[in-house]
């Protein structure tokens, strides 16, 4: 993880300062090479790593860029920094100020450097990314799949989104649930730090609530190993907890979605987040819980509205849909991330853990670019042992269930129009055919400048999507479930 949260760090640092990566190697610890031997699994020792950390720290980046404060797009499977937005930067009507041009361009280097262009931003690629491909709608269909396999027990169906990212997996789940389990109460927990997924979640919610009155939605900034108990670990940030709790009143979902856009101040308030210095992941400046339920259903829903210093976790579906970094060590994704997510199934709880697998046209773009790239480093036979190993005593009560790739892998595509890629494919969809596919891999944005000052990664794109007629992906599935005891 220290190595990947490293590279993150060097990307961050050399896109700022506008510094290439063989540069930014011969200068810190004398090697051109530093970086490319890292990426390729090169270690590195503690004296080089502490080189690398003054050269960063006594070099700030150059006076008249932009402050190096950060707010962190993702959860802390790998860090992902973002330019922080802070308050300052919503409109009267709470809106983000647009980030981007509302028509992508092709992206011009010197712009980028002169004008902090952010079309390869992090978050603008997973925004373009959710629009232009079904891979949400594909994942919400696969976690629905798991719904007749649930056991609930009253007083509800318990589940946790183990990072809910801009809401589209979870409230299409919360729709399925809704038409499999019309009439019993449902309690939500999702995860989620970037403060803009958040607002995009709670967006899409007001409709549930109308639909779904037994409904508790709960969403907190907190760690894999906090979140589903709802408790922060250290004594320090458990006397910091915010915890807030929103009774909407009305009965409409224009009611719903007032109050609901009403906690934009709340949110840009409490969501804060920066990146440790030590680990390089993102922490929450402090925890937050937000609940949200119907007054009208106050009474009915009492014994599911959970209780500031603790909750019981016994879900009985966790949804883990893409939740760490490709790169990041077969420990880190397994003690981190997916093994406290297991703990917190219930008796008959299912996980369904979900990750990209390649061997699709997408990596063949990259491949066009960076020869032999392939950033799918585990696939989910060699994860679920690595979590075995790490639940040691506790496995006995799990079963984790790789299946057949018949059943595990599923495909996904870019949306095309009909008849888009056989004729002359226009320059949008091929900047949106590559986005997806470096988002897919998790390039970082120092590798992507490198090559997008000239076409080469357009034509790249543009042979691949001709040669298949059409854009796919596959991603790999996995199921973590607890004995019903
Ligand atoms: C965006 S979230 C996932 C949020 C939510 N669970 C979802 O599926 O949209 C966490 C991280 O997953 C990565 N990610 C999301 N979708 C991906 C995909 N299809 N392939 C590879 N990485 C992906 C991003 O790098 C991001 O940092």
């Amino acid at each position: 993880m220290e190595v990947d949260a490293l590279l993150q760090e060097i990307s961050d640092y050399c896109r700022q300062t506008g510094l290439a990566e063989s540069t930014f190697g011969r200068l810190a610890v004398n090697d051109g090479k530093f970086v490319n031997r890292l990426r390729d699994g090169g270690r590195i020792t503690t004296g080089t790593l502490q080189q690398v950390r003054s050269f960063i720290a006594t070099h700030p980046e150059p006076r008249g860029r932009r402050s190096r404060s950060f707010i962190v797009d993702k959860a802390q499977s790998g860090a992902v920094p973002v330019p922080r937005i802070d308050a300052g930067s919503f409109s009267s009507v709470g809106r983000p100020l647009p980030l981007v041009p509302a028509t992508p361009e092709i992206p011009d280097v010197t712009e980028t450097k002169s004008r902090n262009f952010r079309f390869y931003d992090n978050r603008q690629k997973y925004l373009l990314f959710v629009n232009t491909c079904s891979e949400k709608w594909v994942v919400a269909q696969r976690v629905a799949m798991e719904l007749s396999n649930l056991h609930p027990r009253p007083p509800a169906i318990r589940v946790f989104d183990a990072g809910v990212g801009d809401g589209t997996v979870l409230t299409r789940v919360m729709r399925a649930m809704h038409n499999r389990f019309t009439h019993m109460p449902l309690y939500v927990v999702s995860k989620e730090i970037s403060l803009e997924d958040v607002r995009l979640t709670l967006d899409k919610l007001p409709d549930r609530f109308f639909e779904h009155p037994s409904t508790v939605f709960v969403i907190t900034n907190m760690y894999y190993k906090e979140a589903p108990w709802l408790v922060p670990q250290s004594v320090s940030a458990a006397t910091s907890l915010t915890w807030h709790e929103l009774s909407l009143s009305g009965s409409t979902s224009h009611d719903f979605e007032q109050q609901i856009t009403a906690l934009q101040p709340f949110l840009a308030e409490n969501w804060r987040a920066s990146m440790s210095k030590t680990s390089g992941n993102p922490v929450y400046e402090r925890p937050t819980v937000l609940v949200i339920y119907r007054d009208d259903h106050k009474f009915l829903l009492d014994p599911i509205i959970p209780r500031r210093g603790g909750t019981r976790a016994d879900y009985d579906l966790v949804i883990a849909s893409q939740p760490y970094r490709l790169r990041a060590p077969v420990e880190f994704k397994a003690e981190k991330v997916i093994a406290p997510l297991a703990r917190a199934l219930g008796p008959g709880g299912r996980l369904l853990g979900i990750h990209s697998h390649g061997g699709d046209p997408g990596l063949e773009i990259l491949q066009g670019i960076w020869p032999g790239e392939n950033p799918f480093k585990h696939d989910r036979h060699q994860l679920l042992k690595a979590v075995k190993r790490s639940l040691a005593g506790f496995s006995r009560h799990l079963n984790f269930n790789a299946y057949a790739d018949a059943r595990s892998i599923f495909r996904y595509d870019m949306h095309t129009l009909p008849s888009e890629i056989s004729e002359s494919i226009g320059t949008s969809t091929l900047l949106a055919a590559w986005n997806d596919a470096v988002y897919v891999g998790q390039i970082e944005d120092a590798r992507l400048e490198e090559v997008i000052s000239d076409r080469r990664y357009l034509d790249a794109t543009r042979e691949v999507l001709q040669r298949h007629g059409g854009l796919w992906f596959y991603d790999e599935s996995y199921v973590i479930s607890r004995h019903r005891e």
